[in-house]
């Protein structure tokens, strides 16, 4: 019995001592400490020796079974440092190395175009609209009617303006003018707004048209409000817009809701004046619609053409964008590539 007591004590030594791991200890621990251990079994059968023998073997088992327990903790210690210290090494940082590269985003060049646009006018005194004041879903009331154009107009053609199913005379706006008569409606002269926002067409889309761009109208009504007020206003705004006093042009033009009406054209910013490509040869690129707005349409909001005048104005953010920064297609503004984006 006592044999067999050393012969597991060296054999339980002998396997701590080759241990590697930390799980080879608790294996070892529970081959010789468990409840079905031989150790264990000694212990539990005891009480089936004579006295003699239980007073040598019973503290021998103990001092073996101690022994063991020690042995084991000890180089269960030793194994852990070594297993922590392998890990921290491995999973080690080092603080020095270049970090990794996170893409930002950034404004959409079209939101820029429109923020610095607004920035301009409110520079000048004017302030956005409400955004119940320039809904996209409109009715043809304020998108034709309201706006001087008889219900026989071109523009209002099927080919245009995109209707819609929730009721007969509801459309996607087809320009932001509507929201000069929601202006007009809600608050009174002096009025000083302007309106950016997505306007809709049906027309078929190419590298200088597409479904959906986005327009800036502007409105102005006040009190002895000229032509002059309208052109001063203008030129600023270009002169800002583009950077420097570009030569601009006046043309005679016409709107239903604008009398007189022009266009305005800002000197090819490609050739200078030349004539090239883009302005086909004309050396002039058109920016905007223009004019004093319509006494009709001051009639239509009961505003009286006799004490009141103003102007108002309308340009394509698209066409201002590609303008300034020589963008040779529209479709580029929504296909959100990034190779484009990132450049502005
Ligand atoms: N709404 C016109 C268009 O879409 C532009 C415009 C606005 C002209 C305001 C005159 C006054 O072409």
């Amino acid at each position: 019995m006592q044999q067999t007591i050393e012969n597991i004590r060296s054999k339980a030594l002998e396997a701590i001592k080759n241990a590697l791991t930390t799980d080879n200890i608790e294996e070892i621990r529970v081959e010789f400490l468990s409840r079905k251990s031989e150790l264990n079994n000694i212990k539990k059968n005891l009480k089936d020796l004579s006295n003699e023998e239980k007073r040598i073997i019973g503290p021998l088992a103990n001092k073996v079974t101690t022994e063991i327990e020690t042995q084991l903790n000890e180089k269960y210690q030793e194994l852990y440092q070594k297993e922590l210290n392998e890990k921290l090494e491995k999973e080690q940082i080092d603080v020095t190395l270049p970090g990794s590269y996170l893409p930002y985003g950034k404004t959409h060049l079209l939101t820029q175009t429109i923020n610095e646009i607004s920035e301009i006018f409110e520079g000048m005194g004017f302030s956005l609209v409400k955004n119940e004041n320039s809904p996209e879903v409109e009715t043809e009331y304020f998108n034709f009617d309201m706006l001087n154009i008889p219900a026989d107009h071109p523009a209002r053609d099927v080919q245009d303006t995109f209707y819609t199913t929730v009721a007969p005379n509801v459309i996607l706006r087809s320009q932001t003018s509507g929201a000069q008569i929601h202006e007009m409606l809600t608050s009174k002269p002096p009025i000083r707004v302007i309106a950016p926002g997505r306007v809709y067409r049906n027309e078929s889309v190419s590298a200088r048209k597409n479904n959906l761009f986005h327009q800036i109208e502007g409105l102005l009504v006040d009190k002895d409000i000229t032509f002059a007020d309208l052109k001063g206003v203008m030129n600023e705004f270009i002169r800002i817009y583009f950077g420097s006093a570009r030569p601009t042009r006046f043309r005679n033009s016409f709107f239903p809701f604008t009398e007189p009406s022009a266009e305005i054209d800002v000197q090819c910013i490609m050739c200078n004046g030349k004539g090239c490509r883009v302005c086909s040869g004309s050396g002039w690129l058109e920016i905007l619609g223009a004019g004093m707005v319509d006494p009709n349409v001051l009639r239509n909001v009961g505003i009286d053409p006799e004490v009141y005048s103003g102007f108002a104005f309308g340009m394509g953010v698209e066409r201002l964008a590609m303008l300034k920064w020589a963008v040779d297609d529209i479709r580029l503004f929504f296909n959100n590539d990034v190779r484009f984006l990132k450049q502005f």
